[in-house]
């Protein structure tokens, strides 16, 4: 498995999760710009890996921009270091490949290999540019992205993920060969974890009470000022499709990307009814198995922790 991540606090859980599969091999975990700063990600995926005291695997420092347009980060609610600021920093040392190289030069050397895409497309836009036949070597690309119910999170119409780089996504949907199932920002509010649920895989083990939940303090009392009903935890609900694909629903579409300046900008409209005329490109998650999903998330954080 290829990580690419802008970890962010919801992507250190699904990495633990990766972690936590003893049928995953994590051959490399690419970074980019997104939630916050790529400095900030690069320290904060050693970081995780430190956590669980993981072996080598090596981390790649990927895009510091998006491809044409620089968008807002997600600081609010991931923390200023990313992790929630809860004072977690154990960085370890990067590759000098860039991201976007390594995603080929790691999918050549593991053909077959699964990609897992949680943060904006921008390493996988360069690197389909790149090397055009990437899809030969990637047996399932699994991205967290998008709204095709319009349902956005960082504009009215928008998923962040999409929104930080549209032109990538657009580039990855109509020219990347990958066989791609996206799970959006409408699967991960449609599945909530309750917070009496939450507060219990949080208890799993010492991953989740010396890491996972100080790392989400924040962003719970967040939700909780909100009359939130519990923690939406969109990176996870990726992971575990990954994990598990008999978890999801999907529904094969045809779907494309705004890349305009308006309103609807980052949109990633879906169109199952065929109006475009174009051949489907992407599976797009109908339904989770949230039960499945909740116990693949406690795998993660009843591991032990090495903090
Ligand atoms: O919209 C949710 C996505 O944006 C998640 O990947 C979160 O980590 C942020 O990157
Ligand atoms: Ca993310």
């Amino acid at each position: 498995m290829i990580i690419d991540t802008d970890a962010g606090v919801d992507d250190a859980l699904a990495i633990l999760m990766a972690l936590a599969d003893p049928t995953v091999k994590i051959v490399g975990i690419t970074t980019l710009n997104g939630n916050v700063s790529l400095a900030n990600v690069e320290r904060n995926v050693g970081t995780i890996l430190n956590a669980y005291g993981a072996g080598h695997i090596p981390i790649y420092r990927g895009a510091g921009r998006p491809l044409l347009v620089d968008a807002p980060d997600a600081s609010n609610v991931h923390g200023t270091d990313g992790l929630g600021d809860a004072g977690f920093r154990s960085p370890r040392p990067l590759e000098s490949t860039h991201g976007a190289q390594a995603i080929i030069d790691l999918a050549k050397a593991n053909p077959g290999c699964t990609l897992v895409t949680l943060g904006p497309l921008t390493n996988l836009a360069i690197a389909l540019s790149l090397e055009p036949d990437l899809g030969t070597y990637i047996s399932h690309t699994y991205v967290m992205g998008g709204a095709p119910k319009a349902s956005g999170n960082i504009t009215a119409t928008a998923e962040f993920n999409i929104y930080v780089d549209p032109e990538a996504a657009e580039l990855v949907l109509q020219r990347g060969n990958l066989q791609s199932t996206w799970i959006t920002w409408e699967n991960a509010i449609d599945h909530v974890i309750l917070w009496d649920r939450w507060e219990a895989l949080l208890d799993a083990g010492d991953m989740g009470k010396r890491f996972v939940r100080p790392m989400c303090t924040n962003l719970m009392n967040w939700g909780k000022e909100r009359n939130r009903i519990g923690m939406i935890m969109a990176d996870p609900k990726a992971m575990a499709v990954a994990l598990d694909p008999s978890c999801a629903t999907v529904q094969h579409v045809y779907m494309s990307v705004d890349c305009g300046t308006g309103v609807g900008r980052g949109m990633t409209a879906v169109d199952p009814r065929g109006f475009a005329g174009k051949p489907a490109n992407a599976y797009v998650t109908t339904q989770l198995d949230l039960d499945r999903v909740i116990a693949l998330i406690t795998t993660a954080t009843a591991l032990p922790c090495a903090f």
